[in-house]
């Protein structure tokens, strides 16, 4: 069993360029972070030209955003969109010392993206996963070194939340581990260490919110009565827009991972399965307000 508790800080490797793996949107707006947070490199990879074109053309956009609220300078919104490039050539990966993916959640995927990078980068880089659920040992297992491989899974929306899990699984070295965590520190995040275990800290527990609320719908409670049942009940959003603002995917995604490994805890949901093919649960309008189901 690994000691619970941070590594020595000292163990901590420099990172002066980052890789992204992924420009959808979770990758787009933990790329952004980076380079604001960092003020190094930032080069992200997709499976064609033009993903990478959407991913770059989010976080340009986010940039511009800033600098129309004042939060940045002129100066510093151009810096930060020099420091940010997309490529569909793994060779770019060559000089980034750390490289994260947020591809889509699904194992043999992760799995693959990993080993297939792993011949492009450096001994040294350290290789961080966005899984939300999975397993980080098993993501690792076609690595030639999985010590180098650390889970560190951001929320949405990535700007706002303060938290990053920082997965420690078996093989992760203290070097990787510590790594992370300054990372996390330059990110200005509240980084929590936690076991390589199914959900691992947060989703185990939004997994039965939201589980349960799909449940209720399941077996025949209505969308509106379910969402309006849980208004004003503390949560910032209800279960039904954290699954729209997770992605109904992914949302579905980490609920079968759960049932997967606790049958007797977690439901899955054909319903949600569903609603994740026709994209949407609510109907909204051009400003993205809620008119109905
Ligand atoms: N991107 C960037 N910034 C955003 C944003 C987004 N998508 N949405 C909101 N913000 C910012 C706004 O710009 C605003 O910032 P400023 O005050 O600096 O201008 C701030 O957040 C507050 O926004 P609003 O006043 O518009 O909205 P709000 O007070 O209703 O808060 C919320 C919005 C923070 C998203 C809130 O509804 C919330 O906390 N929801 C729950 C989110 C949550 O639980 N996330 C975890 C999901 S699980 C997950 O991601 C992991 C997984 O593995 C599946």
């Amino acid at each position: 069993k690994k000691p619970a508790g941070a590594p020595d800080k000292a163990l901590a490797r420099p990172v002066t360029k980052v890789g992204v793996i992924g420009a959808g949107l979770m990758a787009s707006q933990f790329a952004l972070l980076f380079v604001r947070r960092l003020q190094v490199p930032v080069v992200i990879t997709d499976l064609d030209q033009s993903r990478v074109d959407k991913g770059l053309g989010y976080i340009r956009d986010e940039i511009a955003a800033l600098l129309a609220k004042g939060r940045i300078s002129h100066d510093e919104s151009n810096r930060l969109n020099a420091l940010v490039s997309g490529t569909t050539d793994k060779a770019d990966f060559a000089d980034a010392d750390w490289v994260i993916e947020a591809v889509f959640e699904e194992l043999g995927v992760k799995q693959d993206v990993f080993a297939e990078i792993e011949k492009h980068i450096s001994d040294t880089a350290v290789l961080a996963t966005n899984t939300s659920s999975l397993s980080v040992e098993q993501i690792g297992a076609k690595l030639a070194h999985p010590e180098r491989l650390v889970g560190f899974h951001f929320f949405n929306p990535v700007a706002v939340m303060p938290l990053i899990e920082v997965v420690n699984a078996p093989a992760t070295s203290d070097e990787t581990l510590a790594t992370a965590m300054a990372v996390a520190a330059k990110l200005k995040k509240t980084a929590v260490i936690t076991r390589d275990t199914p959900g691992f800290v947060v989703n185990r527990v939004l997994a039965k919110v939201l589980g349960e609320a799909m449940h209720a719908v399941d077996t025949g409670t209505s969308f509106e009565v379910m969402n309006r049942a849980l208004d004003r009940f503390g949560l910032p959003m209800s279960p039904f827009e954290l699954l729209e603002l997770v992605g109904l995917k992914v949302g579905a995604h980490v609920l079968d991972t759960h049932h997967a490994a606790f049958p007797d805890r977690f439901f899955e949901s054909a319903n949600l399965h569903r609603l994740a093919e026709h994209g949407r649960i609510f109907d909204r309008d051009d400003k993205g307000k809620i008119k109905g189901f």
